[in-house]
C-alpha cells in the first residue's frame, strides 16, 4: 500500500471511498484539475518520483492519498496519468481568457473565438469570463491548451485588478511550451495590452506580436486585426 500523502489527490468525496465506486468522468476530471492547480508548478519533480517508484518493481495494491478516493482497482491508472500529465502535457486545444466593463473586450473575445473556429476547425476552444468562471476550472482548461488568448480593457494606466489576480495565479501554476496573445479596449492612454504581454511573457509564455487593440468599441478593423492574430497563434 502506498500512503502518497498529497500525491495522486483530488478535493472530491466518495461515500463509498474507492475509485471504482466514483463517476469515473467526475473523478478524472477533479484528479486532474487537483494536478494543475496544485502540483503543475512541481511537474520535474513528479516525473522523477514516478521513475524512481516505477524502478523499485514494487508491486503495489492500493494508493491512498490524504484526500479523495483511494485507488484500489488498477491503481497504476492514475501513475500513468501523472506521468503523461508531468511531461509538458498538451492537446489542440486554445483558451480565451478576459474580464471587461463594458462588453468591449468580451465583444472581442467572441469575434476570436469565432474566428478561432473558422481558421482551426479541429482546435477546441473555449472561452472564460474570469469575473464569472470558476479559477481552478479555467487553469485546467489553460493546462490542456497550446495557446491562450488573453483581453482587458485599460484601467488606470493597469489591467483590471481581476486579471492582473489572475495572472499571478497563471504564473505560479509555471506553465511551459505554450504561446499567448493579447487584445483589450481602451479610451486613451492604453496601457493594458503592453502589460497584458509583460505579465504573460514573465510567467513563461511565448507571446506574438499581433493583438487586438480597440479605441472604445470594436470596429471592422479591429476585426480584421483578430483574423491575423488568429493567423499567427
Ligand atoms: C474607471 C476607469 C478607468 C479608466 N482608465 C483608463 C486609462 O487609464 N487609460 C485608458 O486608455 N482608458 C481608460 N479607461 C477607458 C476604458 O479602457 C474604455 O472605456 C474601454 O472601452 C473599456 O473596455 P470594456 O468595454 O471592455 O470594459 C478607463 C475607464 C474606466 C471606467
Amino acid at each position: 500500500i502506498l500512503f502518497s500523502n498529497d500525491a495522486f489527490g483530488q478535493h472530491f468525496a466518495v461515500e463509498e471511498l474507492y475509485n471504482d465506486k466514483a463517476n469515473q468522468c467526475l473523478l478524472m476530471k477533479e484528479a486532474l484539475k487537483y494536478y494543475v492547480n496544485i502540483l503543475n508548478p512541481f511537474s520535474m519533480l513528479v516525473a522523477k518520483k514516478i521513475d524512481e517508484i516505477m524502478g523499485m518493481g514494487l508491486n503495489i495494491s492500493m494508493i491512498c492519498p490524504s484526500h479523495g478516493v483511494i485507488w484500489r482497482d488498477n491503481p497504476l491508472q492514475i501513475i500513468d496519468k501523472y506521468a503523461e500529465w508531468s511531461k509538458a502535457y498538451q492537446e489542440d486545444r486554445i483558451t480565451v481568457v478576459y474580464d471587461t466593463m463594458w462588453e468591449g473586450t468580451a465583444r472581442i473575445a467572441r469575434e476570436i473565438s469565432h474566428e478561432l473556429s473558422l481558421q482551426h476547425p479541429d482546435t477546441v476552444v473555449k472561452v472564460f469570463s474570469v469575473s464569472k468562471s470558476d479559477k481552478n476550472e479555467v487553469m485546467t482548461e489553460v493546462f490542456k491548451s497550446k495557446a491562450i488568448i488573453v483581453g482587458s480593457p485599460t484601467v488606470s494606466n493597469d489591467i483590471l485588478s481581476s486579471m492582473s489576480g489572475w495572472l499571478s495565479f497563471l504564473k505560479q501554476l509555471k506553465f511551459k511550451n505554450k504561446k499567448a496573445a493579447v487584445f483589450g479596449c481602451y479610451g486613451w492612454s492604453g496601457e493594458g495590452n503592453r502589460i497584458l504581454k509583460e505579465r504573460l511573457k514573465d510567467a513563461g509564455f511565448e507571446v506574438i506580436e499581433e493583438e487586438v487593440k480597440s479605441l472604445w468599441n470594436p470596429e471592422a478593423e479591429d476585426f480584421a486585426k483578430v483574423k491575423e492574430m488568429v493567423a499567427k497563434i
